[in-house]
């Protein structure tokens, strides 16, 4: 473990846990970490901020309002300070505060004040674990971009078994060390589509889908935090580029074409997550369309183009496919990765509403050519953040074994 120069803000919320951060803090400070501790009143009923100071060799910062404190640091201060913010325990109440952006005590403030990466590390009850609205912030957090290690799943304090129990702080360190020094996609540049398209019609009128765009933009988050150079080649979605992100923003299928050839270029991974419109308005009048009494209306269309064709046929990448299909999926999906001669398929089955579409959830079965066999590998049905950190290790895996 190498940690020299890194700056870490631990942050310990109220839990019994909180005993086992002593050990972790030790651990960070051997591996060369600077570390401040901020604690919050409920932790401190658990630790003393002196044990605290005196394993991080700085003084406990635990007031928002302590004029003393903010003389010699402000909490803005504090918040531009770490490489890396990593609260553990986050009890379940820390976690709805800083998922609704509360700003009611030091550490809910500096979450709410910092730019900087931030990482929570779960330890409650496994009943408040399991509970729908601490399953929602979860997933809230994660899709804002905050790191989520554990919980793990075991012996609880209270006498309960199961999910919620924290992360030791050997894997916690291990942890840490692994976001400043794990970067297997270093010099590997990915590029990735996502979102839907949007085809004219007329000035106020387009064709388009309910694509949302979260499995592409977890994807793009996901190999960027593995060290890749990432271009994200979007249609308009309501979501936020993950950090260190390209964002390339278009409209219609040529438009992601043209920019995906352009970025597509001495790329090592290409990942079409986008729903792309099939067809497009043959003629896109000029003026708004006005209604006609008794007839209907036809609008011819005609084909858009196929971008992961053109980047399977005339790029080096490795070109990844998603397939969504709602019957016959196995079927469908491996007729469509020998049309589009690619090397790997994504399916999911968007009949379903619980997973696909618009939903934060999505299974997977993965189709691919290994060793000049086709092969499947299944991704449980989970959070698609979580499951686009694995799908994109898997992706690099087989495209070096090939
Ligand atoms: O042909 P189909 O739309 O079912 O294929 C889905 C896969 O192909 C997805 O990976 C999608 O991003 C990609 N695609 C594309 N250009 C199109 C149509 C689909 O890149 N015009």
């Amino acid at each position: 473990m190498n940690l020299g120069q890194k700056k870490i803000l631990l942050g310990l919320t109220g839990g019994i846990a909180a005993y086992k951060v002593a050990d972790l803090c030790r651990q960070l400070v051997k591996a060369g970490a600077e570390v401040k501790v901020v604690m919050t009143k409920g932790a401190k009923a658990f630790i003393t901020p002196l044990t605290m100071q005196a394993l991080s060799g700085n003084p406990v910062h635990d007031d928002l309002l302590d004029p003393r404190a903010e003389a010699a640091m402000g909490h803005i201060e504090l918040a531009k300070w770490p490489d890396l913010i990593v609260i553990a325990p986050a009890s379940a109440d820390f976690i709805a505060r800083s998922t609704a952006g509360m700003a009611d005590d030091l550490l809910a403030t500096l979450c709410v004040a910092t730019a900087k990466p931030i990482a929570l590390v779960p330890a409650m009850n496994q009943q408040m674990w399991a509970n729908k609205a601490t399953q929602a912030n979860m997933q809230t957090a994660a899709t804002r971009g905050f790191h989520i290690w554990g919980p793990a799943s075991g012996d609880q304090a209270c006498g309960d078994v199961g999910f919620g129990r924290m992360l030791e702080p050997t894997e916690i360190a291990h942890k840490v060390d692994a976001f400043f020094n794990y970067k297997p996609l270093k010099n590997q540049k990915w590029v990735i589509t996502a979102g839907p398209t949007v085809e004219k019609i007329d000035p106020v009128r387009y064709l388009t889908n309910r694509s949302s765009g979260k499995m592409g933009y977890s994807i793009a988050q996901a190999a960027a935090k593995l060290g890749a150079k990432v271009t994200l080649v979007s249609g308009p979605v309501a979501l936020d580029v993950p950090s260190s992100v390209e964002l390339v923003p278009v409209q219609s299928a040529q438009e992601m074409l043209d920019a995906v050839k352009t970025a597509t270029e001495k790329s090592d991974v290409f990942v079409a997550c986008a729903a792309v419109s099939d067809y497009r308005a043959k003629n896109i009048s000029e003026q708004k369309m006005k209604k006609q009494a008794e007839s209907g209306l036809t609008i011819e269309l005609e084909q858009n183009p196929d971008i992961l064709h053109w980047v399977a046929s005339n790029q080096k990448c490795y070109s990844v496919g998603f397939a969504a299909e709602t019957q016959n999926v196995n079927e469908y999906a491996q007729a469509k990765m020998q049309r589009k001669g690619i090397q790997m398929i994504c399916a999911n089955d968007v009949s379903r509403s619980d997973i696909g579409f618009g939903s934060d959830q999505n299974e997977l079965k993965v189709f691919y050519q290994s060793e000049n066999e086709l092969k499947m590998k299944h991704f449980e049905p989970q959070a698609k953040v979580m499951l686009a950190e694995k799908l994109v290790e898997f992706i690099s895996k087989i495209k070096t074994e090939n």
